[in-house]
């Protein structure tokens, strides 16, 4: 039985794919900072198959005692899914908080190369997998997505030169990119639970679900093969044009 470390399974795209590996047959290792999400999760995928571990991710201290007193099943790692992260704010960076730049930054850069740093002698040892989330804002830029985007942008290459690194140690490294996909992003980006209605609103947007079947299908292509790159959107999502201000 493989075991993957999800971070950030208690809302998304992380609960999603907890749900959908466990019932494929994997151990899942679920992190994230609401212990009673996890309990949860825990209590429906059973204790045997589910193992939730609250820490902050941007929290060193709190997260090698996590996952250094792993129960001894889930210790032997095969796949780290780096999907816990953020956007917070729409504003443009002239109006936008520094304080949320840093939060991103931390949460979605620092956190996530920390916890990749610790489990790369792990995964090399049982040549594992890392599956990345990044987005298609790492690509596309757009109003308000200022830091958001670069962080993002360093998640995808991030990914590209572990590939190079890691070449001949049989890891698999992947930077998954999504466009818009209705889970708790808005309303944690807002703080508003009506901007989160009005923008999936008629929009059909992917769900947690279909991020979820990309990463167990990614995560079970045999071994020889490596996806780069996987980016995607739902059909009603496509790409803004450019835009030209004129004096006047
Ligand atoms: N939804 C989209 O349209 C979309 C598109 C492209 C990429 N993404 C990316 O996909 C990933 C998952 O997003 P989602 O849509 O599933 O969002 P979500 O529903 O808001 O879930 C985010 C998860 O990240 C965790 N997290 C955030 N900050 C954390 C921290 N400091 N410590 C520990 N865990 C933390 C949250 O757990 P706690 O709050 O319990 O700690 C939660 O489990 C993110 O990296 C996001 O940037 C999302």
């Amino acid at each position: 039985m493989k075991t993957a470390l999800i971070t950030g399974a208690t809302a998304g795209f992380g609960a999603a794919a907890a749900r959908l590996f466990t019932a494929a047959g994997w151990r899942v290792i679920g992190t994230g900072r609401r212990a009673d999400r996890l309990e949860a999760l825990a209590a429906e995928l059973g204790p045997d198959k589910f193992h939730g571990a609250v820490f902050d991710i941007r929290d060193d201290a709190a997260r090698d005692a996590a996952l250094d007193t792993l129960p001894e099943a889930f210790r032997g790692i095969n796949l780290l899914v780096n999907n816990a992260g953020l956007a917070l704010g729409t504003q443009p960076a002239q109006q936008a908080d520094l304080q949320n730049w840093r939060t991103m930054i931390d949460t979605n850069v620092t956190a996530l190369v920390s916890i990749t740093h610790k489990l790369l002698p792990l995964l090399i040892e049982r040549k594992g997998a890392i599956i990345n989330l990044s987005s298609v804002a790492a690509t596309y830029p757009y109003g308000g997505g200022n830091v958001y985007g670069g962080t993002k942008a360093f998640v995808k290459q991030f990914s590209l030169n572990l590939r190079s690194d890691l070449a001949g140690t049989g890891v698999r490294v992947t930077s998954i990119e999504p466009g818009m996909a209705e889970t708790e992003f808005t309303l944690v980006r807002t703080g508003s639970q009506e901007a989160s209605e009005k923008l999936y609103g008629g929009a059909n947007p992917m769900t947690a679900e279909d991020i979820a079947a990309m990463l167990l299908w990614v995560a079970s292509l045999p071994l020889h093969l490596n996806i780069n790159v996987m980016e995607m959107m739902p059909v009603n999502q496509s790409f803004a044009g450019f835009a030209v201000h004129r004096a006047g």
